[in-house]
Parts: C-alpha cells; structure tokens; sequence
C-alpha cells in the first residue's frame, strides 16, 4: 500500500497545468462505442479510473488504442457483448454510463448493480426512470441491472433530482431513441455539456445542455469524430485551495475560468487575489484567510467535489466557517481525520461547525475518498511538521502524477511504501 508523506510548511508557488476533466472522459468514453466508426478522443486524464473503464470498454469486444498518454482511438464495431460485470463497476461506479450507451445503440445492456460508495448511498433510480420512459423494460436480477427495448421512442422526462450521472445516461439513450426526448430538471455542469457537445460531433443532434431542459432529436446513426475533452475544473480548483491554504502564488493553466466561478467567489470571499485570464488564473493568498459559510449546490452551485478542500483551508481561517453538505450525506469523513491534526469541528448531520486555528500539526491520516485525500494533502502542506496520507489509492483514481505536479509548485511530498522509505524520508527532511 502506498502513502503519501508530506513535510509542510512551503508556500506553493509557480504554474500547473490541468488535465482533462475525468468525470466528462468517463462519459465520453463510453459514448464512443455508439458508433462503428473509430473516434479520437484527446486531453484524456491518465488516471485509473479511466484506464479501468478502458478495460471494461475493450472487454465487450471494442478496439481501444492508446495512440499517447493523452489520447485514445476507440471503435466500437466489434462490440459483441452487452454485459459489464461487477469487478468494473466495483474499481468504478460510472462505467454505469455503458448502460445508457448500449441500451441507445444496441437496445440491450446488461451492467452490474452499483452499490453504495464512501461518499454516500448513492441510488440510481432516476437513470432507471429515463431509461423505462424512453421504452426500455429494466430490471434488477442478479445484482445486475437488465434493460431491454425493442425500440426506444422519444418521451418528454421530469427527473425528480437534479442529477449529473442521471441527465448523461439517459440523454446518451435518447440520442438514438426514435423521435424527440425532452429532458427537464437535468444537471448544468460543465461536463454535461462536454458529452452533449461530443454526441453532436458523432452526429447527434442535442439541445439546451447546460440549461435546465435538454431537447434531443433522436438519430439512427452515428459516426466518427476527434474530440477533445474539457479541462478538469475540479483538479484546478483543488490546486487553487492548495495555494490558499499555504499562502501560496498559483496559476492554473489550461482551465476554463467559467467552469471555476463559484470556487473563485469562495476564494476572494475569504481573501485570497484572483486574477482571471482567457485559460488560466492566479490565486495568490498573502495572509491569513477569513472563515465563510458555504453550501454545496449542482452547478453553477458550489461544487460537493470542493467541499473537502474548502474544508481543510477553512480549518486554518479566522473564525467560524458553516459547511453545508446538501448532494451526499457522507461526505464529512475527513473532518475526522483533519481532527486528529488539530482542527476544530463538530458535525451535526449535513453541517459542519469548523472553528479557524492558527496552526495544525502533522499526523498520519487515511484518505477517505477521492477529493478528501486531496484536501487532506493540502492540510499537511499547509502544516509545519510531517503527514502521512494513507490509502492514496483513492487519490490516484482521479489525478494524474498529483505529487510530481505538487513539487513542482516547491511541496515536499513523496510516494513511499514501506517504514523504511517513511523514515529515510524524514531524515532527508530533518
Ligand atoms: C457526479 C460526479 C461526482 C459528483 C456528483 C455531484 C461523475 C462520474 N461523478 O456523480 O464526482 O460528486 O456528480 O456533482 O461525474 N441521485 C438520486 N437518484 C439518482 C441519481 C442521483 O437520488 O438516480 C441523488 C444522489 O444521491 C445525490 C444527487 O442525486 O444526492 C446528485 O447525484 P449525481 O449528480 O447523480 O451524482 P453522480 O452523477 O453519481
């Protein structure tokens, strides 16, 4: 098991740039089976979630070429199975989003049940409600979820929660359904919009993503296409908290500022410089940072993606900051290990009291899931002494060469695993 070993203290400083976003390459990527034509998908985040939905993509029979580290040639015309099974679903929820895209292209999918996740219970009833409006049966047997349709007819939808994952499978299906789909209550965030764009390049014809009402005009085929995915606003936002919390200079390039609205609001609310240019933007944080309240919203709310790193970094501010958690109930797991650093917070079911200290101390913490490992990184490099993050497998999931990007904003971080390197590393350190 790797961990992450931190010596805090340095303010990060320089430039970093930002990948594809994971979360629109997940859908994406399953997209492009829906055509027998080969597609080009570039600015593809190297990480292992992806490389896991490529096997799962490969394994019902498509082509899959890595032409570099960022880019994949996809051709679907060899795919002969339907069926995705548990052991992907497992490693990663979202090759659920194989079920939308067999289902509009081979009118059958068979894809494992997801269960809940560390985050929370996470159902995916709406997905099944798009899916049996446009016709299809859909059932749960064997822990596997069956949907079938002779035909799939276009229907007008009113999702009863607004949800990301919900609004891409279904829109995926409906984009060969026969006649028109509208989508009403659907999600905004940028990589909806990412997917509806990809679709129409393959030949779909979609309208209205990143409104709330989609209207998709159904087509029998689609073709081939170069896309290139949007940047990650998600791993740029977690660097911006990072140069917050050390007190740091960062510029983030290759981002869309637009897609980073309410993380920028957030940051100059507790004090930090922002500066927006065309694809980057500088945060600069030069004293110690005032607390805030913040609720986590669908986009163009603020992002429960961020809710960790705004965490960590209100931990450290002057006074009082409320964090309201209102997408997933259990994302509150770091507050516990930020804790044991020497925070201060008391959580009442989805809100968190965090009252400011000056200092943390370093501690051996475990990353409880994907984001919150990242924002407990930030909390040891914004403390003086040595933090060792356990289970950075969940870190790796989501982004790609994190430390190297890190030390090359001046962090003293490592990749170690085992006592040896640990203690090699610290006295390396003093
Ligand atoms: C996606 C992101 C995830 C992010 C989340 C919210 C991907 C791969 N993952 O997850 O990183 O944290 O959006 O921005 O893009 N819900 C239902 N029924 C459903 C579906 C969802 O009740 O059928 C609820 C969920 O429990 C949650 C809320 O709706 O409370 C939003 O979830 P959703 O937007 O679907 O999240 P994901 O697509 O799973």
């Amino acid at each position: 098991m790797e961990q992450y070993i931190i010596k805090g203290g340095n303010p990060l400083v320089g430039e970093v740039e930002i990948g594809g976003a994971k979360n629109a390459a997940l859908a994406i990527l399953s997209a492009a089976i829906m055509t027998d034509e080969t597609v080009l998908i570039d600015n593809l985040p190297d990480v292992n979630d992806i490389n896991v939905l490529l096997e799962a993509i490969s394994g019902i029979g498509a082509s899959v070429q890595r032409v570099d580290r960022h880019t994949v040639r996809i051709n679907g015309s060899g795919v002969g199975s339907m069926s995705i099974e548990y052991e992907y679903i497992k490693k990663i929820r979202a090759s659920y989003y194989l079920l939308g895209a067999l289902l509009g292209k081979y009118h059958k999918a068979e894809v494992a049940l997801p269960g809940g996740c560390n985050i929370g219970s996470r159902p995916i009833d709406q997905h099944l409600k798009g899916f049996r409006a446009l016709g299809a049966d859909v059932e749960i047997e064997h822990g596997k979820i069956v949907a079938e349709a002779e035909k799939l007819r276009g229907t007008h939808l009113y999702f009863d929660v607004v949800s990301v994952g919900a609004t891409i499978n279904v829109m995926m299906a409906a984009a060969m359904a026969e006649g028109t789909t509208i989508l009403e209550n659907v999600a905004k965030e940028p990589h909806v919009v990412d997917v509806a764009n990809f679709l129409n390049s393959m030949g779909a014809n979609i309208k209205g993503a990143g409104t709330d009402v989609i209207k998709i005009r159904g087509v029998e085929k689609l073709h081939k296409s170069e896309y290139s995915i949007i940047p990650d606003q998600i791993e740029a936002g977690t660097f911006m908290f990072a140069a917050a919390a050390t007190k740091g200079d960062v510029t983030v390039l290759n981002v869309i500022p637009k897609h980073l609205e309410a993380t920028i609001a957030k940051l100059q609310e507790i004090g930090c410089e922002v500066e927006e240019f065309d694809d980057a933007v500088r945060v600069v944080a030069k004293r110690r940072l005032k607390s805030t309240h913040v609720k986590t919203l669908p986009y163009p709310g603020y992002p429960t993606d961020m809710q960790p790193q705004i965490g960590v970094t209100l931990a450290l501010a002057q006074g009082t900051s409320i964090i309201t958690e209102s997408i997933f109930e259990n994302r509150f797991k770091y507050l516990d290990e930020l804790a044991r650093m020497g925070a201060n917070v008391k959580i009442e079911g989805n809100s968190a009291t965090i009252q400011g200290v000056e200092k943390l101390s370093g501690a051996r913490v475990s990353a409880p899931d994907l984001r919150a490992g990242a924002a407990l990184c930030i909390a040891g490099l914004a403390t003086d002494g040595i933090t060792i993050v356990d289970d950075i497998v969940y870190i790796q999931r989501g982004y790609e060469r994190f430390e190297e990007k890190l030390r090359s904003l001046g962090a003293v971080i490592e990749r170690v695993s085992s006592e040896k390197e640990i203690q090699k590393f610290k006295l390396k350190v003093g």
